[in-house]
């Protein structure tokens, strides 16, 4: 039995989970309305926030799986990458909970955690496949023949998938989190009313890395609104949301299917918010159904920032032993080591 924590970002995450992958509980306390207000999550606010939140999502989570700590084996803790301090909180409470009982300790990469989250049941994925992960703070492309690790095959170069549907949002004049308003509003447009650039640098031959992305979609939209100007702009809402989402999806789909091309996998699974948008669903199945690939795309719940997927590759990793981890620090970038090898 494992208790894992989650608080890389801007939700307080807990979860209970059996070393066979079943899912006890998984309870998430977003603070998304928390931050809605300054249109994007401050990291301050955030770790306050966490530290208001951690003790009552951990027992929420012990009671829901209707386990007692006695009965926990293992702790595992997202370590990194993600804001320093809201880390901090978990890693420390992690390290608090493991000790008191001289429990051993996980410390797990939050990528990770997204590319492992389809090995959970009841419908668990076997390597090797590739996996797709596109959220507000990541987006790359990964190669699992082993749970216990990944390879990522491209990435992308600034901003994320997440962030460039917030930014269009944002410039848009639509709400934040501007992903689920863009989907939204794009079904009301066309989306072949502007042609906006698909972004995808680098050579794309056999071999190459598969990056993304979306700064030239990105300076597109923001030209494309000013030469509008804001009554026209205002107008053209759906068409605009439409064409940017297609150059989004569009971006994502072709480096996916040129992965699976080239890596010759026939399992494909998705993970981050991104993964809730109605037209990469569409896209991906379509491409997936074409080659013949067997497509994961978990619920939402396990695609957005959650414990369980932290728990999920706990699983898979070696841990350390009361006391070896009090020292264990949270890192904001780094990963760690046995994981994320970047060519
Ligand atoms: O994985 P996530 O919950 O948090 C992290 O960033 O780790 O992802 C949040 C991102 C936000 O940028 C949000 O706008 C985007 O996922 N998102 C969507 C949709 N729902 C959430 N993007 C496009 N379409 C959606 N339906
Ligand atoms: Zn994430």
């Amino acid at each position: 039995m494992i208790l894992a924590l989650e608080t890389s970002c801007d939700d307080t995450c807990a979860a209970v989970v059996t070393s066979a992958g079943e899912i006890r509980s998984n309870v998430v306390a977003s603070q998304g309305l928390l931050h809605a207000r300054y249109g994007g999550v401050v990291p301050e606010i955030a770790s306050r926030r966490h530290l208001e939140l951690v003790d009552a999502v951990t027992s929420d989570a012990l009671e829901r799986a209707e386990v007692g700590l006695e009965e926990i084996e293992r702790v595992a803790v997202t370590r990194g990458p993600g804001l320093i301090g809201a880390l901090l909180v978990g890693v420390s409470s992690a390290k608090a909970l493991a000790a008191a009982r001289g429990l051993p300790l996980v410390p797990v990469d939050h990528l990770h955690g997204h590319v492992v989250a389809s090995t959970l049941e009841p419908d668990a994925i076997e390597p090797p496949y590739l996996c797709l992960v596109a959220s507000g703070g990541h987006t790359f492309l990964a190669r699992v023949d082993d749970p216990s690790s990944y390879r990522i095959l491209g990435q992308t170069l600034a901003d994320a998938a997440g962030e460039a549907f917030d930014k269009g949002a944002r410039m848009l004049g639509l709400g934040y989190p501007g992903g689920p308003a863009i989907d939204r509003l794009a079904r009301e447009g066309d989306p072949s009313a502007y042609d906006f650039p698909r972004s995808l640098p680098g050579r794309s031959d056999a071999g190459a890395r598969l990056d993304f992305s979306f700064s030239g979609l990105k300076t597109a939209l923001l030209y494309r609104v000013r030469e509008l100007g804001p009554e026209e702009a205002g107008r053209r809402r759906p068409h605009l949301a439409a064409a940017y989402q297609r150059a989004i999806v569009e971006a994502l789909a072709a480096r996916t299917a040129q992965a699976l091309d080239q890596e010759d996998l026939d399992r494909l699974a998705l993970g981050g918010g991104v993964a809730a948008n109605s037209e990469l669903r569409r896209r991906v199945e379509e491409l997936s159904a074409d080659r013949g690939v067997a497509l994961w795309a978990p619920e939402l719940a396990l695609c957005t920032d959650n414990a369980a997927m932290i728990a999920a590759a706990a699983r898979f990793l070696e841990p350390l032993p009361y006391p070896e981890y009090l020292g264990l620090d949270a890192s904001a970038r780094v990963a760690t080591p046995a994981t994320a090898a970047v060519p």
